[in-house]
């Protein structure tokens, strides 16, 4: 972030001239906050393309980098003056950042938008193999018209949730679905963000399962779109208690005391859990570990690790800032 910064002081920008972002989430979320900051705030156009930009982090109003081993530490709400989604970049993605990034439309399918989430049931990993209809598919087949509207329904969905709440002023957001406790352990299991989301999605709807809130058949239907999309229901890092205590805490202070944590109460319908304790995280996490074994690959994820996906591991990065903090302290 501070190099994109400085790269602008180089080229002299303009507060009055948009600065253009190409990319994916990443570039998207550090070039923004660089933006934000820059002149204190210099406007930018968003050029999304990767799934998770085109669909959610492009229109998305909150910029960001990590800081001291945490995800999203350090940031600020700039939304861009344009974002301009295009399927057509997804032909030369990973196959392994396009299943990751449809995680975030599972998100506002399952918590949002039911026709979402039964298009979903329809195209299956056709969605996925055919990187949303612009490989491996004639420009004639179905999967292309349904990969645009899958792409419209999202993106509808996200910014009718986002643009309603544009600074957070208030933490009933369902489009946090799955944002909580991950944002604690995505850097520390080395997960791709996706996978991160999905393990919390699932988890959050045995929840509401647990609570009586949602039925068992929806619950199954929920975990069943992510297991085909061949998403994470589980990791390990779940059942490392101190990492998801810390994770609770921080859910705290970032929603002012309150958990708010949204669930699924149907396909498509969301309500939030505030009360819930730790032993009680503790005990649901067991739980849940036996319904996700009798799934296929007993519920883990395909190329969940960014180091699967060909980036760099979030670990070695994670521990090199607890080696700088530990110099710090001794210092
Ligand atoms: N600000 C927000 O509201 C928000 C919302 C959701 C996700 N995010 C963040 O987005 C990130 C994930 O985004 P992502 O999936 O785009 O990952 P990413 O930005 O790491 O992109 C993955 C890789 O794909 C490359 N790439 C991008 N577009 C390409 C294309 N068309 N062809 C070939 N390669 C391409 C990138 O250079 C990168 O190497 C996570 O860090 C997540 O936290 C932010």
């Amino acid at each position: 972030m501070e190099k994109i910064v400085e790269d602008f002081r180089k080229l002299g920008v303009n507060r009055n001239e948009p600065i253009l972002i190409i990319g994916g989430g990443v570039i998207g979320d550090i070039g923004a906050f660089a933006a934000s900051i820059y002149h204190r705030s210099t406007p930018y156009i968003m050029l999304s393309t990767s799934v998770v930009s085109a669909i959610d982090s492009g229109p998305s109003p909150r910029s960001c980098c990590d800081a001291g081993g945490f995800k999203n530490l350090l940031g600020s709400f700039h939304a861009p003056v344009l974002n301009i989604s295009d399927r057509s970049f997804f032909k030369s993605l990973k196959t392994s950042w396009v299943r990751h990034g449809i995680a975030e439309i599972h998100k506002m399918a399952v918590i949002r938008d039911k026709e979402l989430f039964i298009l979903l049931e329809d195209t299956g990993l056709n969605l996925m193999k055919t990187h949303f209809g612009t490989i491996n598919c004639n420009s004639q087949d179905e999967i292309v018209s349904k990969s645009k509207k899958i792409i419209g329904l999202s993106l509808k969905s996200y910014v009718e949730s986002e643009y309603d709440n544009l600074h957070e002023v208030h933490s009933i957001r369902d489009h946090a679905f799955g944002h909580g406790l991950s944002a604690n352990f995505e850097l520390k299991a080395g997960l791709l963000h996706g996978h991160a989301i999905s393990v919390e999605m699932t988890l959050s709807s045995f929840m509401s399962y647990k609570r009586g809130w949602l039925s068992e058949k929806d619950l199954h239907r929920i975990l069943k779109l992510f297991s085909e999309y061949e998403l994470s229901l589980w990791h390990d890092i779940l059942l490392d208690e101190k990492c998801m205590n810390e994770g609770f805490d921080k859910i705290l202070q970032k929603r002012g005391g309150n958990l708010a944590i949204p669930v699924p109460i149907a396909i498509g319908k969301c309500k939030y859990i505030n009360d819930l304790t730790k032993p009680e995280l503790k005990e649901i996490i067991q739980e849940y570990k036996q319904v996700v074994s009798k799934y296929p690959r007993k519920g883990l994820g395909v190329e969940p690790l960014c180091s699967d996906a060909g980036l760099e591991d979030p670990v070695t990065v994670f521990k090199a800032d607890e080696n700088i903090e530990k110099e710090a302290k001794l210092n």
